[in-house]
């Protein structure tokens, strides 16, 4: 490429960022990212969000998310209405009333801390927003997304109570039935939102799985 020339995707992904109605919006309303309103646009729809919940957060940087738990969660007295811990590996500006845990949701030292902070070891929601780094090798970038859903799926069979939701990112294509199967397991009801805040050429769509399922009783 010639000295001093910019890569075109920059370039485009600048004119977009700079035009992109939900970033502006994002900016007037002091919202960190534009992600803030893919969550509020399903918790419209889905009423997730009730105050006095203990809602786990994963992959929460830089907290935009976090923003609209907090607005909905509400507060009394100056105390936040329920408890919300959200974990990222990256670290988020402190936000009132929020229990942070700095890590990598994949290692054992990051799950102990997220465990050691659980209210009886238990949450009402669990909402995840993880995404990779993606490699642009398709079948890599699809088993790391896997992973994550995985994992939370398994922090859900273990820490939300029965009838709880679990909302996670996901990516159409390959790997995407097979994550729905794993949800209707363990889930009364599984339900796919692609907010329009969420770009319509990415393959970015949101997991929900309604009610969680009694574990099978122990087999005497
Ligand atoms: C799309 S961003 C989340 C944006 C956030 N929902 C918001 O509204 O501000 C995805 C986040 O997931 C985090 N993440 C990805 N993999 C993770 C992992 N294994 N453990 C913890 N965080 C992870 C990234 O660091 C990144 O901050």
């Amino acid at each position: 490429m010639p000295a001093g020339k910019k890569p075109r995707f920059n370039q485009n992904w600048m004119h977009r960022h700079l035009n992109d109605p939900y970033v502006r919006k994002a900016q007037q309303k002091g919202y960190r990212s534009r992600a803030a309103f893919k969550l509020a646009e399903i918790d419209d729809q889905d009423k997730l969000i009730k105050p006095g919940m203990c809602i786990v957060e994963l992959g929460a940087a830089p907290g935009s998310w976090t923003q609209v738990v907090r607005e909905r969660l509400g507060f009394a007295d100056h105390r936040l209405r329920g408890r919300v811990i959200a974990v990222d590996m990256l670290p988020i500006e402190p936000l009132d009333g929020i229990h942070f845990v700095e890590g990598d949701f994949r290692e054992e030292s990051t799950l102990k801390a997220l465990q050691s902070v659980l209210p009886e070891g238990h949450c009402d929601l669990v909402i995840s927003d993880m995404a990779p780094n993606l490699s642009g090798v398709a079948a890599a970038d699809t088993a790391r997304m896997g992973d994550l859903i995985e994992l939370s799926l398994d922090f859900s069979k273990l820490h939300l109570k029965v009838g709880g939701c679990l909302l996670v990112k996901s990516f159409q294509g390959s790997g995407f039935s097979q994550w729905v199967e794993s949800f209707k397991r363990e889930f009364r009801q599984v339900l796919i939102r692609k907010p329009k805040a969420s770009r319509e050429e990415s393959s970015e769509t949101y997991l929900l799985g309604k009610g969680l399922l009694p574990r099978p009783s122990a087999i005497p």
